[in-house]
């Protein structure tokens, strides 16, 4: 073992102690005063260059303030953080999560011939899922948040060219009761399935929602048969029995299936009454597709590896703390939200896995919303704002409606977007209306929105998120962070319920705000 990359619990313990990572410092350096119109104007072959493709996507980096070089120092960098060794840890279902000791196995549930446990799971999803879309149900509303509501909402949101018509699935998160209001608005409690996921079957707001909809359909029909109302998706099954949902409509997940990495689980038993078993199954092949590219591909030409490896080179060598990802899609309309749980929650750490601080900027601020919506927005900032935030478009060449007109203005401005960040405009005189430019942009174009190719983005984000985690030596896959304010609502909650004592070294601050809610309830 290097004495400067000492690996530690497999992870790289100080990448920024390695010639590797000095070298794209002094490679950074060097690009001072670089404008992308000079890189594009030095080889008009550019944009044909620096891009990388897969099964019909095409990711084109080309618009990133990086070169040739650039890629060949970050493909070093991913050796030298043993990148590829990391991967087949992760893919061989080893306890790569190593806060908790137990393997992060999001792969196999997406591999043509996965676990048998996984096989009779999707088994059973599908005859429930089959037999939910025969019309009994009018409605079909998942409970759950975080990684229990996020990867199926956005998923159900993206494909709804492909779902049945006739049911409507919805999806119930947030605890504030405006949300179980809304969801349930001009719902029949006789024709309302809900699905609970929860992995713990502990997260207050989704049993406090379930606990309320139980009350809904129960005033309705009467408690008996309220629990035929009822599904779940949980690694605790024990706890959805106690609940009072019969057991053969408990469906697994296990504890090596992180929350927001678990849409290919059970997690996505809603999405799969959406839009059916098949189109289902086509997702996890196009997941499959990723993971397995990931796996092979050389690094410079492996998508989710070069996004990753490009996340690196803005964060840590240019310095810039956020990025926006921006779908040119309405379908995708919460694909950032998805994104933020997903590459927050695994790389908001200061701590690297073996304990020690980490020496460099790890996670990001992912946010974004769809465009051309934003365009009226925040992009007045990302073109003319003090602070530079590397944008990723995603886009498709085919819509999957028949206005095509509409289509070809959107991905007419998804590219003028990208354009004028980067090359900017002549010089107005006025320097109001003046454009810099030299604002980075990745553009990651598909030929269609399909259950297949939307795996295939999950995927692409989920690989770029544990590239990152593997450069900065962090572990993607808990979230301790998460904890403390869970604890701290539930001895607050109790103050305000009247059913315990305030605590007296509480800061005053919180104190007297408990107080004048109390007071005024
Ligand atoms: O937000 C914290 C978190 O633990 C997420 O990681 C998880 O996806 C979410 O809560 C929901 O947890 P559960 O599925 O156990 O209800």
């Amino acid at each position: 073992m290097s004495r400067d990359l000492a690996v530690v619990h497999g992870y790289a313990a100080s990448v920024r102690d390695t010639v590797e990572w000095q070298a794209l410092s002094a490679h950074r350096e060097a690009l001072n005063g670089v404008h992308l119109r000079d890189l594009f104007d030095r080889d008009s072959n550019r944009g044909e260059q620096l891009v990388a493709e897969t099964d019909g996507w095409l990711l084109d980096y080309s618009k990133n303030l990086l070169t040739d070089e650039t890629v060949e120092l970050l493909v070093a960098l991913a050796d030298r953080a043993e990148l590829r060794h990391r991967i087949e840890a992760m893919f061989g279902g080893e306890p790569v999560n190593t806060t908790e000791n137990r393997p992060a196995w999001h792969v196999a549930l997406r591999q043509p011939n996965p676990p048998p446990e996984v096989r009779a799971e999707f088994d059973r999803m599908a005859e429930f899922a089959a037999e939910v879309r025969r019309g009994r149900w009018q409605a079909v509303v998942n409970i759950g948040i975080g990684g229990s509501d996020l990867g199926p909402a956005m998923a159900t949101a993206a494909l709804a060219a492909y779902a049945d018509t006739e049911l409507d699935v919805r999806f119930l998160s947030n605890v504030d009761g405006t949300h179980f209001r809304e969801i349930t608005r001009g719902l029949d409690p006789l024709r309302t399935l809900f699905i609970v996921v929860s992995k713990t079957f502990t997260t207050t707001e989704t049993l406090s929602n379930a606990r309320t909809a139980r009350a809904w359909i129960a005033d309705a029909m009467g408690d008996e048969q309220a629990g035929n109302h009822f599904a779940a998706v949980t690694a605790n099954p024990d706890k959805a029995k106690d609940f009072g949902i019969n057991s053969e409509a408990v469906f697994a997940m296990w504890d090596w299936v992180g929350g927001r990495y678990s849409l290919a689980s059970a997690v996505g038993l809603s999405l799969m009454a959406a839009v059916g078993p098949e189109a289902f199954a086509d997702m996890l092949g196009g997941m499959h597709h990723i993971d397995e590219h990931f796996r092979t591909a050389p690094w410079a030409e492996n998508l989710p590896a070069l996004l990753g490896l490009i996340g690196i080179w803005n964060r840590n060598f240019w310095g810039w703390p956020t990025y926006a990802v921006l779908p040119y899609s309405q379908e995708l309309a919460p694909f950032p939200a998805y994104i933020q749980q997903l590459d927050m929650e695994s790389s908001g750490k200061s701590v690297r896995a073996d304990g020690t601080p980490a020496n460099t900027a790890t996670g990001p601020v992912a946010w974004g919303q769809p465009g051309t919506n934003g365009q009226h927005a925040f992009h007045q900032m990302l073109h003319q704002g003090t602070d530079i935030v590397p944008v990723e478009f995603i886009g498709f060449c085919c819509p999957n409606h028949e206005l095509t007109e509409h289509h070809d203005l959107l991905m007419a401005n998804l590219l003028a977007q990208a354009e004028s960040l980067a090359f900017g405009a002549p010089d107005a005189g006025d320097p109001h209306r003046q454009f810099s430019g030299n604002r980075p942009s990745t553009i990651i174009l598909g030929d269609r929105l399909t259950p297949r190719t939307l795996g295939q983005l999950v995927a692409l984000y989920e690989h770029k998120v544990f590239t990152q985690a593997t450069i900065w030596g962090i572990n993607p896959f808990d979230q301790w962070g998460v904890e403390l304010g869970k604890t701290l609502a539930t001895a607050i909650a109790a103050e305000l319920s009247g059913t315990a004592e305030p605590n007296p070294t509480r800061d005053s601050s919180t104190q007297s705000l408990i107080n004048r809610y109390a007071s005024s309830r």
